[in-house]
């Protein structure tokens, strides 16, 4: 059985004292509302936050129990040294997290992250104590041309290479964000999102076999909200989902957490 993992992406939004009221909702939400302590008791879903860097500290302070885990939005792979305006994997750990997100679209499409250096950051936080929800996603017009899947592999092809099928069914969580679905309200459907997903438990299928590819986490995100989610997380091969907008807002994270259980 693979816990669902239901993530929070915040992008550049909410400062020290929104990611404390945040997480402080959520705890409260958690230990005191009857949908929260369902989701509490059920066992059945590992929540993520992911604010930007200089709200990492406020969302850690705040957490309670141990139902929320924080996320860093991108690291940088080496350990120390002159490298201006990064951070390291031990500093992330050092600040309490206990996952990090490497290749979000944005990463890729604006700052033009490559692939060989996303492959960098992978293998960095395999080493380390936190653990990777790595993206991956076609365009609008890769969609158009029927390249999706050829882009989607050649991003994992990338990123796995030298990956053992140990790490990845026991470590690594894949999130498959088309950009296309990505803050524009256009989701992908549940049977687009599945097929994408499914194609990517058979990649994972061919290079590590069947015990990697069954427990390896794969979630969906773009354009993701509390009437969507429940049928999106109910597919085969969807395994949580990876939200921006939606998950800023607490009341409509905590939905979201609730259509999910
Ligand atoms: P939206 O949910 O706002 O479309 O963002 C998705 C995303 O990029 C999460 O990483």
């Amino acid at each position: 059985m693979r816990k669902k993992m239901i993530a929070g992406n915040w992008k550049m939004n909410n400062n020290q004292a929104a990611a404390k009221d945040f997480v402080e909702n959520l705890e409260s939400w958690f230990a005191a509302e009857p949908a929260g302590k369902k989701a509490a008791a059920s066992g059945e879903v590992e929540v993520v936050i992911a604010p930007p860097f200089t709200s990492i500290g406020a969302a850690v302070a705040a957490k309670k129990s141990k139902l929320v885990h924080i996320a860093a939005q991108n690291v940088y792979h080496e350990s120390k040294g002159a490298f201006t305006g990064e951070v390291s994997l031990s500093m992330l750990e050092e600040a309490g997290c206990e996952y990090v997100i490497i290749g979000h679209s944005e990463r890729r499409h604006v700052f033009h992250e490559p692939d060989d250096v996303l492959e960098k950051k992978l293998i960095a936080t395999l080493e380390s104590r936190v653990l990777p929800i790595f993206c991956v996603g076609e365009m609008l017009e890769e969609r158009a041309s029927g390249n999706a899947e050829k882009v989607i592999s050649r991003q994992l092809d990338f990123a796995w290479q030298s990956l053992t099928s140990d790490v990845v069914g026991e470590m690594l969580v894949i999130a498959y964000e088309p950009v296309w679905a990505i803050g524009t309200g256009q989701t992908a459907s549940d049977a687009d999102a599945e097929k994408a997903c499914d194609y990517i438990r058979n990649l994972a299928y061919e290079k590590f076999g069947q015990t990697a590819s069954d427990s390896l986490r794969i979630l969906y995100g773009g354009s993701v909200k509390p009437e969507n989610s429940a049928s999106l997380c109910s597919q085969n091969d969807i395994d949580g989902l990876l939200i921006g907008g939606a998950s800023l807002d607490v009341k409509s994270f905590e939905k979201i957490i609730e259509t999910v259980i």
